[in-house]
């Protein structure tokens, strides 16, 4: 099981090396073999020393070693920490900071190339949710068109956009029947995101088809992330 953490817009430098000791801590101690993932802010970026099934990554890169991007990071800027993981079409990047799907192409193919391990989120508005199962398929493949499914470094999360950041997480029978119908194009593990806690994660974790959770707000507390770490445990 993969239990991944993005904290977007949280935590400091200081709360972040609390939080990674912490949860490597835990991990250590507790015999966790699941997969554990964890994005700070950028600015929160350290060589951290992690147990081996911790692995810490970026929420956003430029497809560049380095140069003139004002505002973003380059791979140059990961290798100093070790960063081999990323981030990519998070949803708020798509529809906050307006990130094309070339861009997130290009992302995409310049990180694969360096062997990044790579978080490929994807979901669909509600506008499309209510549509119908059909429309959200397409929709969803749609963001998927020019990206490399059999790259062995790849996982996909799949978060519906109106249920990011709500508290209110997809139905049971419809992250089972998306993640059901994805999962004939996407052999890579498949994550479910969108107000996933500790309250709903064992019945969500249940679910066939879902290979580990991504998590926002309610990973920020490092308890509640320790508590959804252990219940992933436990369903084994
Ligand atoms: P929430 O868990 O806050 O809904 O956020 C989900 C998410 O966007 C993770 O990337």
């Amino acid at each position: 099981v993969i239990i991944a953490s993005n904290f977007k817009t949280n935590h400091t430098r200081e709360s972040t090396k609390e939080f990674v000791q912490t949860v490597s801590d835990f991990v250590d101690l507790q015999d966790i073999k699941d997969e554990v993932l964890i994005f700070p802010s950028a600015p929160s970026l350290d060589a951290f020393v992690l147990p081996s099934n911790v692995s810490i990554g970026a929420q956003n890169a430029y497809p560049v070693k380095s140069g003139s991007f004002t505002g973003e990071i380059g791979s140059q800027q990961l290798d100093e920490f070790g960063v081999k993981m990323l981030l990519i079409g998070h949803s708020e990047r798509r529809h906050i900071l307006k990130e094309s799907n070339a861009l997130i192409e290009q992302k995409y193919n310049f990180y694969k190339e360096l062997g990044y391990k790579i978080v490929f989120c994807i979901g669909e508005p509600l506008e499309v949710r209510e549509k119908g199962i059909q429309e959200v398929i397409d929709y969803n493949l749609a963001q998927l068109e020019n990206i490399d499914l059999g790259y062995e470094h790849l996982i996909i999360a799949y978060e519906p956009v109106w249920a990011i950041g709500t508290g209110v997480s997809a139905t049971k029978q419809q992250i089972e029947q998306t993640h059901q119908i994805l999962r004939q194009s996407i052999k890579a593990p498949l994550l479910y995101g969108g107000s996933v806690k500790v309250a709903n994660l064992k019945e969500i974790l249940s679910i066939p088809n879902v290979d580990g959770v991504l998590v926002g707000t309610a990973s920020w507390n490092v308890e509640e992330f320790q508590k959804m770490i252990a219940i992933a445990k436990e369903m084994k």
